[in-house]
């Protein structure tokens, strides 16, 4: 964390390292990761150098989705090992000086969570059913769909359940999954749990919440269409979409607050919101709302100059408007990883999923010179920043798993057409010359959950770790500048002309960063140092394409910001 900004707001300016549980470290060989590979690996992300992470959903799950399907918002799932095995990663890590943040999933729970278990059991308009969204269908016996709505991963976000005498009776939306029922967040004993729950884990020293699609929680009454209309219109105002991103899901994130609030050691959300502009995004950052929302405008932006500069500049306005840190993220486990998604040609809305970029033909050496300057990009800019596991290590998208290992739902619910996510998710290479290069302990029961790529023994990182020029070694230099120069993290940013194409900004007390996105080299500024450079500079000393330098001008101490 930058010395800028206190102590007791870490969040302004906190570089936090998303932790796919699955994927991370298999500590008992069954090929899924797990909390105690999470906590012999805490090493590795204090010697990265970030200041917080983030777990992906680790309760109780049928595992539909990858965990994100949960059936116990109280305890931990069995595969991922026990609660009192999390209370103890929580307390060591805090020990290394690394907050913890876990993933809450308010708008759906597991078909199997107790509570959807007891709606289907129970009559049409009973308490029971009034905790989910059940509604008629259309047609003369019902037969058709509520309405128009589709779930995110393919087909219908209705299913059709059976009433006690065998016969059809009413559906259940659900924006994902089939086994993902939505709740009904206009019911108060549906509010009064997710507060309790809030409680439950902060109680056990948790840090924060990411908020799972915090925009998609409240839903309007009568569930009209979505028809055709655009959400936002030719002249771009907003437009009321009945499911996303309502103006009532704040009150939620309101009361929500308060219970953050009520704690001394701070407590802090990051919202999932998908939203259309940054203005959108920034309500859920009003000073009683959200401390924080992740910037998907950014990692959706291309490399290119111009609407690079744009985005963060529309991020930097829209956050200053609420008083609340931007944030910057290049992957996740939902999206393709970045490096891959850099190696195709740029377009101004490239694709982010790996069904976008399929077909487009990639150069991947590109791609990670790139990624490289991005990362540097990326850490230079104010406020928070995310990294995806793997990142470090440069990983590039797995494009070519076998189908029949595919596991993302998305492959089936969409009639296997669409591969889904399960190339982000692949489990990370940690040492070794063959699978599972580290990941699971020798001689495993089973192998890592989705199969690694037979090349990633050149970027475990045990390898890495000893290469002075590599992505880790990248990481690890940036993160100790960022952890010690005051002019980073939270605080100001003001852009510095340079030649087409490539991107200048200073931060405080003298740290610049340039990135050159131009086809040409660009000049490194006058009367500066280089302290960290992505790439090597041309023979005659310049910055060539796709490379990113940091330089300080002056010393930091003695220069002001
Ligand atoms: C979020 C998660 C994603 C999950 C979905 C449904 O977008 O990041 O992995 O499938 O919500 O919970």
């Amino acid at each position: 964390m930058s010395t800028n900004g206190s102590v007791s707001e870490w969040w302004r300016s906190a570089v936090i390292y998303q932790v796919y549980i699955r994927s991370f470290a298999d500590s008992d060989g069954d090929g899924l990761g797990d909390i105690n590979g999470i906590r012999s690996r805490l090493p590795h992300l204090v010697d990265l150098g970030v200041d917080a992470i983030w777990i992906n959903p680790w309760y109780p799950s049928p595992m539909a989705d990858a965990g994100y399907d949960v059936s116990n918002y109280r305890d931990v799932e069995p595969r991922f090992g026990t609660l009192a095995e999390a209370k103890s990663l929580i307390d060591e890590a805090h020990a290394l000086g690394l907050r913890v943040v876990l993933d809450i999933v308010p708008n759906h729970t597991s078909d199997h969570h107790p509570w959807f278990v007891e709606a289907l059991a129970a009559e049409q308009d009973s308490a029971a059913r009034g905790r989910y969204l059940f509604a008629e269908g259309q047609g003369e016996a019902g037969e058709h769909e509520p309405n128009d709505w589709r779930s995110a991963f393919g087909g219908p976000a209705w299913t059709r359940v059976m009433q006690s005498d065998g016969t059809p009776g009413q559906w259940y939306l659900h924006l994902f999954a089939p086994e993902q029922p939505d709740l009904n967040w206009n019911n108060t004993e549906v509010r009064a749990e997710f507060e309790s729950i809030l409680r439950f884990w902060f109680d056990r020293g948790v840090d924060g919440f990411r908020i799972d699609v915090a925009h998609s929680l409240t839903k309007q009454d009568g569930f009209p269409d979505v028809g055709q209309r655009p959400v936002v219109s030719a002249d771009g105002e907003w437009r009321d979409h009945p499911h996303w991103d309502r103006d009532d899901v704040h009150d939620v994130y309101r009361s929500w607050r308060a219970v953050a609030d009520s704690y001394s050691r701070p407590r802090v959300f990051v919202a999932e919101a998908w939203v259309e502009q940054p203005h959108r995004l920034a309500r859920y950052l009003r000073p009683d709302e959200l401390h924080t929302a992740f910037n998907f405008d950014y990692l959706r932006a291309p490399w290119l100059a111009a609407p690079l500069q744009a985005t963060i500049d529309a991020t930097l306005v829209q956050h200053a408007a609420v008083g609340a840190p931007p944030t910057w993220v290049l992957s996740n486990h939902d999206v393709a990883r970045h490096p891959s998604r850099y190696a195709r040609v740029q377009t101004s809305n490239p694709p982010f999923t790996l069904d976008g970029l399929l077909g487009h033909p990639g150069d991947f050496e590109l791609g990670l010179k790139r990624a490289r300057a991005a990362a540097l990009l990326t850490l230079a800019l104010p406020g928070s920043a995310y990294i995806y596991q793997g990142e470090e290590l440069g990983l590039a998208e797995v494009e070519d798993l076998a189908e029949s290992v595919l596991q993302d739902p998305t492959w089936k619910r969409s009639g296997h057409t669409l591969r889904g996510r399960d190339g982000c998710r692949v489990p990370i290479p940690w040492s070794g010359t063959q699978s599972p290069f580290g990941f699971s302990p020798p001689h495993a029961s089973s192998p890592p959950w989705l199969p690694q790529p037979v090349s990633w023994g050149a970027v475990s990182a045990e390898v890495l770790g000893t290469e002075p020029d590599s992505m880790l070694a990248l990481y690890r230099a940036a993160l100790l500048i960022r952890r010690t120069h005051p002019g980073l993290g939270d605080g100001p940013l003001r852009w510095i002309d340079m030649a087409p194409g490539a991107l200048a900004f200073e931060r405080g007390q003298g740290f610049v960063c340039v990135v050159n996105l131009s086809a040409a080299p660009v000049v490194v500024p006058a009367d500066t140092l280089i302290t960290l450079a992505s790439g090597p500079l041309t023979v005659n000393g310049d910055i060539p394409p796709d490379v990113a330098l940091w330089v300080q001008r002056g010393s930091p101490s003695a220069s002001a910001s």
